[in-house]
């Protein structure tokens, strides 16, 4: 090795040292950007804040300037029918009071509710509807307090109440099912486990929830004035 190729490579050395040490020396340690649209790229992005890297928000220039936005507060998907009880034990009780299932039962109804048990809720509340589900069983939750029995104690809203929100350590369902499955949910377990006797109703089902969407979107929808020909 001659030596200017030992002096070459320790000013490289020297540059190489000042570099990283300088590197780590900005607050948060975040390093100065080189490059920085290879970051927070120019184009569009719909969700990528560019003013927050990592959790920080360096440099507030760029903060919030994704494409997608949260909706105004207060407003609704369309065809969206809000829940109008709060998740308390008043609105509990008033669930349980007002709220009766809206959806006529049928054969099709008791299938689509016996699935649904079958996805969401047996693991827990086993197959007979007395807590005995696998999770109870092996032991990986505690026995579950409500068992499904014989006789009509618990009402249907408040069973819709609790299948919407959620209640002691069994979580809220609603995001994994819309109205019209839960109230199949509710009819399911009050015909299977408590016995209840529902005469069937060989119309459409689903008719009321349905209905509610239909009428919304037909008022809304502009008037289109007809024109002779
Ligand atoms: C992770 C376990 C778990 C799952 C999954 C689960 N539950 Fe529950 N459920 C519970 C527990 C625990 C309770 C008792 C809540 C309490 O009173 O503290 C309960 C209570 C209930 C009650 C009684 C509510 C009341 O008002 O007392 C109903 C009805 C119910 N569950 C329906 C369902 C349905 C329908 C599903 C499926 C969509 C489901 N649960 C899924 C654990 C579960």
């Amino acid at each position: 090795m001659n030596r200017k190729y030992l002096n070459r490579l320790s000013k490289f050395a020297i540059v190489a040292a000042v570099i990283s040490i300088t590197a780590c020396k900005e607050e948060g340690g975040m390093a100065p950007e080189y490059m920085p649209d290879m970051y927070r790229s120019p184009s569009i992005e719909t969700y990528v804040d560019f003013g927050e890297l990592r959790g920080n928000y360096s440099d507030t220039n760029y903060t919030n300037k994704m494409t997608a936005r949260q909706p105004v507060s207060g407003t609704i998907p369309r065809g969206f029918v809000p829940y109008g009880y709060e998740n308390t034990p008043e609105g509990y009780e008033l669930a349980g009071q007002n709220l009766k299932n809206p959806i006529a039962y049928n054969d099709k109804v008791a299938a689509d509710g016996k699935e649904l048990y079958g996805m969401f809720c047996v693991h827990c509340h086993g197959k007979t509807g007395q807590g005995d589900g696998t999770l109870v069983e092996r032991d990986k939750f505690p026995p579950i307090p409500t068992k499904f029995v014989e006789g009509l104690a618990l009402t249907e809203g408040k069973m819709f109440h609790t299948i919407t929100y959620g209640k002691g350590l069994m979580g809220s369902h609603s995001s994994q099912l819309n109205k019209e499955e839960r109230w199949k949910l509710v009819h399911y377990i009050r015909t299977a486990f408590m016995k209840e006797v529902v005469v069937q109703d060989t119309n459409v089902a689903v008719v009321d929830i349905i209905e509610e969407v239909i009428t919304e979107v037909v008022e809304e929808a502009p008037v289109v004035e007809e024109h002779g020909h």
